[in-house]
């Protein structure tokens, strides 16, 4: 699987939580419909260890013997999602606690913590009996570890943690000066005295406001509390695994640096998609521009940012739901088959559904899978068949990688940052916005890329564009890796709030934007948030006026090189400058200084002159994804979707093959709503 060979489908199967008897009608009937590969045992420690440290594996032994039987591929789990009863009732140091420090009981799942060494040493355990005894068993083709970790919370309060915060502090700082100083404490009197006053964020005055500085440290040790705990039980199965088999985990979830993540401990990234959440009670998904269940593509990019070989662990299959909350319509007919040719045109060569037949009992009863309580054939699985027929037409895509010429630039520490300081960590949402909704409508593949002090996470070099939209921390190693992109040529764009933190998060006496001065060859004179009570503002570009919403920075050239691109049209800066360009080596760089909306980006897409790749190929309306795959011999893959209830009107300039119709396409051609084309191109 993830070979680079095929693409293949899969499905999540719960076999504790049926009859015996069904076991070997349901391997059956997945195969009937394309199914090569299941996902099991995530949720099921009680099976593998009923009493503490008495193990059994009869259940286990005996399901993984018909499903070779079978003829079908395993991904096994390891339990740790969801410790017993026993576990948390004899240990309760094991469980994570609010910020208040009351713990999260049994009687719904994640509600361990991830730091206590008896929670720690189960895992070891676990992990180690599961990862020996059932590595040799021939269906099992790879590991999965835990399951979402971050997704039911992701900020941890159980005394355990605030223990093994300290020792982090300990370590990064060494001395309570050194510790002091990057934390500002010398602000409100926080000052610490003593290693026993440090602890994660808790119960505070202001609406849990707590120091900026700590706060982001304590999401740089959660993330490495959770790379500790997927990384204990990732080396116990490199020990034991056989050589053919894969670890991965299934994501991708907050406070974890998942590039980190993946690099060191996995052999790729799965990601688990829901693109229902669009029709759901998130009514935000529902507003005019909004681009609804084809917003599910922005995580498919960031998934391939993380891990470029990827698959989905988990897809939607059937109307969602706990018992106590989301409540989500069925998928309409033809979305299953859409969001999966949705993983499979962003670069995933696996998709399993999530689950073969929905529970009868239970959180997640209507949560739907395929089949419903009724085991009856119905429509889904009639359009996992369809979709199973379809993938078998494009396996000559399997391996070929997503082409982009735009990287949009991530990192963690503003992510990190930007959850708490309102000051840029809303706008960073808005523009990454902003240039995903503009790029996908206008049909402009893109990528996004991670960068930290090690590097970037794909080279620059290979990309016309790279915007960073607010890149509020920086340091002087990323700053260098910039302008070296910008001065062999490339184009390199920032927006408002660039450069003035350091890595700590506090603010260097420089003038603005700090380290990048030298890159944007300008400074920040005067900023302002737009109030309530002011009126809009844009600046005028070309002649053309382009809106600056949210924040203005009034900028000032400052380097030869650089130019007034722009000025402002409004507020007590109208006339001032709203955008620089400046000429860095054979490379320009560009310093807007407000937000990215669709509109401003529309503006960038014209003045950089960018492109959909196959403009000479094809007329796609708004409403269409596209994404191109491109297999080493040079083979194009054009991938179109339909994500609308409407039908919607492609035109084909020259004549071009349809792999899914089997039909030459030319002229104008109506795809059906949620429909799916796979054009072949050399
Ligand atoms: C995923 C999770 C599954 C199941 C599914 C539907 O997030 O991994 O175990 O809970 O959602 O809620």
């Amino acid at each position: 699987m993830l070979d680079g060979k095929r693409i293949e489908l899969g499905v999540c199967y719960y076999p504790e939580h049926w009859d015996k008897s069904l076991w070997r009608d349901d391997l059956r009937r997945m195969q009937e419909h394309g199914i090569r590969v299941i996902r099991v045992a995530e949720f099921s420690w009680n099976l593998f260890e009923p009493k503490e440290g008495c193990f059994d594996d009869s259940f286990w032994d005996e399901f993984l013997d018909i499903a070779e039987e079978a003829k079908m591929q395993v991904i096994f789990c390891t339990p740790t999602a969801t410790p017993p009863a026993w576990l948390t009732e004899k240990y309760p140091e094991v469980l994570n606690c609010d910020i208040y420090g009351h713990p999260y009981y049994h009687g719904c799942r994640k509600h361990h913590n991830m730091t206590s060494p008896v929670y720690l040493e189960f895992v070891r355990r676990i992990t180690e009996h599961i990862a020996e005894h059932y590595s040799r068993h021939p269906a099992i083709i790879g590991w999965q570890i835990d399951n979402e970790v971050n997704c039911e919370t992701a900020v941890y309060h159980a005394p355990s943690d605030h223990a093994a915060f300290r020792a982090y502090m300990k370590k990064k700082y060494g001395t309570l000066e050194n510790l002091n100083r990057a934390m500002g404490t010398a602000f409100w009197n926080q000052t610490y005295t003593d290693w026993d006053e440090i602890h994660l964020s808790r119960n505070t005055l202001g609406a849990n406001t707590n120091n900026p500085h700590m706060m982001l440290e304590e999401r740089r040790f959660i993330s490495e509390a959770a790379q500790n705990y997927i990384g204990l039980q990732a080396d116990i199965l490199r020990k034991y695994r056989r050589a053919d088999q894969f670890i991965t985990t299934n994501g991708i979830f907050g406070m974890i640096d998942n590039h980190k993540l993946t690099r060191e401990q996995l052999d790729f990234m799965t990601y688990d998609s829901y693109p229902n959440f669009a029709f759901g009670l998130d009514t935000s998904k529902l507003q005019e521009r909004s681009l609804r269940d084809r917003e599910t593509s922005y995580n498919l990019i960031r998934t391939r940012s993380v891990s470029n070989r990827f698959g989905i662990m988990e897809q939607q299959s059937g109307p969602g739901g706990w018992n106590t909350r989301m409540v989500q319509p069925s998928p309409k007919p033809g979305q299953l088959r859409l969001w999966t040719f949705q993983s499979v045109a962003h670069g995933a060569d696996f998709v399993s559904y999530f689950r073969w037949r929905t529970c009868a009992m239970g959180t997640e009863m209507y949560w739907h899978g395929l089949l419903n309580y009724d085991n009856r054939d119905n429509r889904r699985l009639a359009e996992l068949k369809r979709t199973y027929q379809d993938i078998e037409k494009i396996q000559s895509a399997a391996g070929a990688k997503v082409t982009a010429k735009i990287a949009l630039l991530c990192d963690y520490d503003n992510e990190w940052d930007g959850m708490e300081d309102k000051w840029h960590g809303p706008l960073r949402w808005q523009s990454l916005d902003g240039w995903f909704k503009a790029l996908e409508r206008a049909h402009i593949p893109f990528d996004f890329v991670n960068i930290d002090d090690d590097g970037t996470s794909e080279p620059l070099e290979g990309y016309d564009v790279v915007v960073y939209p607010h890149p509020t921390i920086i340091t002087e190693a990323r700053a260098a890796e910039l302008k070296a992109y910008a001065e062999n040529g490339g184009t390199l764009i920032f927006g408002c709030r660039s450069g003035y933190k350091d890595i700590n998060g506090q603010a260097p006496m420089t003038p603005m934007p700090g380290v990048l001065r030298e890159l944007t060859g300008g400074t920040v004179e005067d900023f302002t948030f737009i109030g309530p009570a002011d009126a809009p503002v844009s600046m005028v570009w070309n002649g053309k006026l382009v809106p600056t919403p949210a924040f203005n920075d009034i900028l000032k050239p400052v380097a030869d090189t650089c130019e007034i691109a722009a000025v402002y049209d409004g507020n007590y800066y109208a006339g001032a400058p709203a955008l620089l360009k400046n000429a860095v080596g054979k490379g320009t760089v560009y310093a807007f200084g407000s937000v990215f909306g669709e509109e401003t980006v529309n503006a960038f897409i014209r003045e950089l002159g960018l492109k959909s790749p196959v403009s000479a190929l094809l007329d796609i309306p708004e409403e269409v994804e596209l994404s191109v795959r491109e297999a080493a011999d040079g083979t194009r893959y054009i991938f179109l979707l339909n994500y609308s209830e409407k039908a919607q009107e492609i035109t084909a300039h020259t004549a071009i093959q349809d792999q899914l119709t089997e039909t030459e396409l030319c002229g104008t051609y109506t795809m059906q709503p949620y429909d799916v084309l796979v054009l072949k191109n050399k």
